[in-house]
């Protein structure tokens, strides 16, 4: 949470996406990983991080209530700080565009996908300090390891960009509240905020990410968080086995 009294961080939790490439018969964000819905742990992670103050999160209307309770009973920490829902829209983009209505307090937005389940609390935390330290707007990016080329609707291929200068980009992305309500003043097709801060003309600066920031889209994404997970739970346990009881 933040010490400046003046400073509201609010992070926007767009979870209304409907998850048709996971081919799971609810909607993305409700599917569990590890036992634990995305967006709770999306949601989790982002109190974990120490650096909000408060959390709106963007369902399908159909799943307001049922987002409430999900959070009441897989996030642990939810009541330490404030946590709504209210209704996504059609495009990602509506969506973001609801949570910002829904809070007009913001000084900063953190935008993070819920399908990001299992972000480090430090890229979190890191992204803020950006912010805090002055950048409008803050993206986590990672090197690619394919090849990208760009192609035609008929399949050619029609550019080769430099891998060496291209970065793969993820969230929580973090703006200053004033220019991203400014940026989603335009309608623009676009796939990450960001996009919509560029076509403004501000500079997006690109911090280092973290690979356990990826987004689950398809279902080998969601089978290597569940082992993630599973590894990650298995190791808490044989670490609690070797405390020596005094
Ligand atoms: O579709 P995509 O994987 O890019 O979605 C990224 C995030 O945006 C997901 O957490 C999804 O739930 C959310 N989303 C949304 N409203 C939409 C579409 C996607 O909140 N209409």
């Amino acid at each position: 949470m933040t010490l400046d009294a003046s400073r509201r961080v609010v992070a926007l939790v767009p979870a209304a996406g409907r998850g048709v490439r996971l081919g799971e018969s609810t909607p993305k964000a409700f599917v569990p990983v590890g036992g634990s819905p995305m967006l709770a742990r999306a949601v989790d992670g982002l109190i974990a991080s120490g650096v909000v103050d408060r959390i709106v999160i963007m369902a399908p209307i159909e799943m307001i209530d049922a987002a409430r309770q999900l959070l009441t009973a897989h996030a642990p920490a939810v009541g330490s700080l404030p946590v709504d829902v209210v209704a996504g829209g059609a495009e990602r983009t509506d969506s973001v565009r609801a949570g910002m209505a829904a809070a007009p307090e913001a000084t900063h937005f953190l935008v993070h996908d819920a399908a990001r389940a299992l972000t480090p609390p430090a890229l979190i935390a890191r992204v803020t300090a950006e912010l805090t330290a002055g950048r409008h707007a803050v993206v986590p990016g990672i090197a690619v390891a394919d090849t990208i080329k760009s192609v035609s609707a008929a399949g050619d291929v029609t550019g080769t960009p430099d891998r060496a200068g291209l970065r793969a980009i993820q969230t929580p992305q973090g703006f200053d509240a004033e220019l991203l309500r400014a940026a989603y003043a335009v309608d623009l097709p676009v796939t990450d905020d960001a996009g919509l801060v560029e076509a403004f003309g501000a500079t997006v600066r690109v911090i280092p990410g973290d690979p356990l920031a990826f987004k689950i889209t398809d279902q080998l994404d969601l089978r290597l968080a569940n082992a993630l997970v599973a590894e990650s739970a298995a190791d808490e346990k044989a670490a609690s086995a070797q405390v020596v009881p005094r």
